[in-house]
């Protein structure tokens, strides 16, 4: 089963781009305040290359990762400088950085069945040790409250295209039924993805992140742009003085 296919990649970047957009400026202060100007950054779900566009204009080096080849393939095109691989962050080393990025709810989804409590502290773990002192890790994840009481149907419209979405939650697991109308020619084309998310305690989160020696700030928004009800923001620092 593929997942962002080529119409909600197409979609996803043209319409839902403004957290990815946002949360390159919380970054860039984040490593600036940290006196952090140049390095790598490692993008997990890093999408089309929207957040890695900005910060390689502000001369950081992207390395990104997603499971999409769709995805990927825009990302290649926006940041011809940056270095793009297809694959899941749970199994991904973690190279000398100066920070590390996961922007909209890529730790929980379930593409990668493998992606689950275990294989998320074991990523913290392996981004502690890669970071550099003062380095920073910034990423959101979808708490228990991100559910609807009850199944909710939305539709979304851009100049060429259509997205119907249809949520709902059951014992920690929220599953989006997405139909895509993507025009092409005089004709739309229909497409059709179900994405299932994990949630995931916030307050877990934090603990897990503090125990691995991370000093953690909570956020309720990237920059300008708040989060929609049940999403959390993480900006998580490894102490300037950790050896
Ligand atoms: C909502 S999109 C966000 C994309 C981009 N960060 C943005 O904000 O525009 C979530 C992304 O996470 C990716 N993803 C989900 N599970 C993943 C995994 N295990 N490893 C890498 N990427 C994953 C998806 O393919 C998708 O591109």
């Amino acid at each position: 089963m593929s997942y962002y296919q080529p119409d909600l990649a197409f979609i996803h970047d043209d319409g839902f781009g403004h957290l990815a957009l946002a949360s390159a400026k919380v970054l860039i202060d984040a490593l600036d305040r940290n006196g952090l100007q140049r390095g790598t950054v490692l993008e997990l779900g890093c999408g089309s290359g929207i957040t890695a566009r900005t910060l390689t204009d502000r001369g950081y080096t992207v390395t990104g990762i997603d499971l999409s080849e769709s995805l990927i393939n825009m990302a290649r095109k926006r940041v011809p400088e940056g270095t793009f691989h297809i694959g899941s962050f749970v199994d991904m080393e973690v190279p000398p950085c100066i920070a590390v990025c996961a922007i909209g709810e890529v730790l929980n989804y379930t593409f990668d069945n493998r992606s689950n409590y275990t294989s998320r502290k074991a990523f913290f773990e392996r981004t502690f040790r890669a970071l550099a002192a003062g380095g920073v890790f910034l990423f959101d994840v979808a708490g228990p409250d991100r559910a609807p009481k009850a199944p909710t149907r939305t539709f979304i419209e851009g100049r060429d295209w259509t997205v119907l979405v249809e949520t709902a939650a059951e014992a920690g697991l929220l599953t989006r039924r997405i139909v895509t109308f993507k025009q092409s020619g005089p004709a739309y084309r229909r497409d059709s993805e179900v994405h299932q998310l994990q949630l995931i305690a916030p307050d877990e989160v934090e603990s897990e992140l503090r125990s691995i020696g991370f000093e953690v700030e909570r956020i309720s928004g990237y920059s300008a742009e708040p989060f929609p009800k049940g999403l959390y923001g993480f900006l998580a620092c490894r102490p300037p003085t950790t050896a």
